[in-house]
């Protein structure tokens, strides 16, 4: 990921308060502050005593820039005393890492510390990270407790199967950052305005094969689409991305369905669409299949050409028909783009196109820009200038909203 795309403000002044018990994987936690941070958000850390025999505080206040809590009472620390403060200001309260000890705590309201008495005061959504031991985890008094939590409206996550620090295998690993980063956008987007929306978006350029090695595939990274499925589940819509992209995630949210082939695609896209309420096309779909795909690997066989019959595949915009499903097209265009996208948002029956000029080297395929023009049944709605793809996914979006009924 390049240093412009981990510049977006997911967090812009979110109040998160991260909570940091007595596990090897606090050191970690270092780690997401500092993401969160870089992200726009004003991050407060609270410590266990066990917490820190493992990493200082001093590591998180140079990274928050901000008092850490470890004392309740402690004379010295302006907000220590008054734990409410916290727990009152938090947009949200991650624990991370979480151990048994906390889990446990937590579902039986023990409050016999600072990070535990904030976390039960508070109203913020919790999202709680568990990572110990992969036998203590499958214990049936730590399972009965995170399903308590769950039961209490505590968002968990986690944890990963993977090396312990028993040097063991097994689940009971701190999921990634960028997980946990998923996860808080995810939290963040239950209030947004997307929020109950079901989306099928569509990325990548899918690979029509010849033979076993060979392919026809059309040229696009995926971004676009990868950006819009982001963009709308931080919003609070459910989505399902069918993509072809290989950057493409399954993430708190986000339901990816990987397919290769138009056909694929096209299966993929009329399933997740009966339960849609809006279909975003990004995806650069193959036109043409060849007739006959060889089982074995052409071989050269002195041959100085050869001719592959094609066919065309089924425009999957205009097959999928179900009624009320707000249909919005892409159209990558070389020249006379506005007509030509508006001729396909009528003859492909959409709600809204999204025209752009591949042709233009500073925005499109690889790039993290993108410059559109958004085209309803009225004319051109909204002419988006060269901005970051994830910016320009939100004013899709925001136009989509403004038209959907
Ligand atoms: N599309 C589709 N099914 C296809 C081909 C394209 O649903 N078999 C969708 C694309 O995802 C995009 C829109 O139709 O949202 C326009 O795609 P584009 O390739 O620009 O247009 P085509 O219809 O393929 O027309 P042409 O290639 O002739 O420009």
């Amino acid at each position: 990921m390049n240093e412009l795309i981990k510049m977006i403000k997911y967090f812009n002044n979110k109040k998160i308060v991260i909570g940091v018990t007595g596990s090897i994987a606090a050191y970690k936690a270092v780690d997401l502050a500092s993401q969160l941070k870089q992200r726009g958000a004003i991050v407060d850390v609270i410590m266990t005593e066990t917490a820190t025999k493992f990493i200082h505080p001093l590591s998180f206040q140079a990274i928050t820039h901000r008092e850490v809590v470890v004392d309740l009472y402690d004379p010295s620390s302006e907000i220590g005393m008054d734990h409410l403060v916290l727990a009152n200001q938090a947009d949200l309260f991650i624990v991370a890492p979480a151990t048994a000890n906390i889990v446990s705590k937590a579902a039986l309201g023990i409050a016999d510390n600072a990070l535990i008495s904030t976390l039960l005061a508070t109203e913020a959504p919790v999202l709680v990270c568990p990572a110990m031991d992969g036998d203590m985890f499958q214990k049936p008094q730590i399972k009965n407790n995170i399903e308590k939590l769950i039961e209490f409206g505590f968002h968990v996550l986690g944890p990963n199967e993977g090396r312990l620090a028993s040097g063991n295998i097994g689940k009971g690993r701190l999921v990634e950052i960028y997980e946990i980063q998923n996860m808080c956008r995810y939290i963040f987007g239950i209030k947004g305005d997307y929020r109950g929306k079901n989306i099928v978006v569509t990325s990548g350029g899918t690979k029509e094969h010849i033979d076993p090695v060979r392919y026809i595939s059309n040229n696009s990274s995926g971004k676009m689409g990868n950006f819009i499925a982001e963009a709308a589940r931080d919003r609070g819509a459910f989505v399902q991305l069918v993509s072809s992209s290989l950057s493409a995630k399954s993430s708190a949210g986000i339901e990816l369905k990987k397919v290769k082939t138009a056909d694929q695609m096209l299966r993929a896209v009329e399933l997740a669409s009966t339960s849609a309420d809006v279909l975003i096309m990004a995806a650069a779909v193959s036109d043409w299949k060849p007739i006959d795909v060889s089982e074995q690997k052409i071989k050269k066989d002195g041959q100085k050409e050869i001719s592959i019959q094609m066919t065309q595949s089924s425009d999957i915009l205009s097959t999928v028909l179900k009624p009320g499903l707000f249909k919005v097209g892409f159209a990558a265009e070389t020249e006379d783009i506005i007509n030509n996208a508006s001729e396909k948002l009528n003859s492909k029956g959409l709600d809204l196109i999204v025209a752009n000029d591949i042709s233009d080297d500073s925005i499109g395929f690889e790039s993290d820009y993108n410059s559109v023009t958004i085209i309803d049944k009225n004319g051109i709605a909204k002419q988006v200038d060269r901005s970051l793809k994830y910016e320009v996914a939100n004013l899709i979006l925001d136009e989509v909203l403004n038209l959907y009924v």
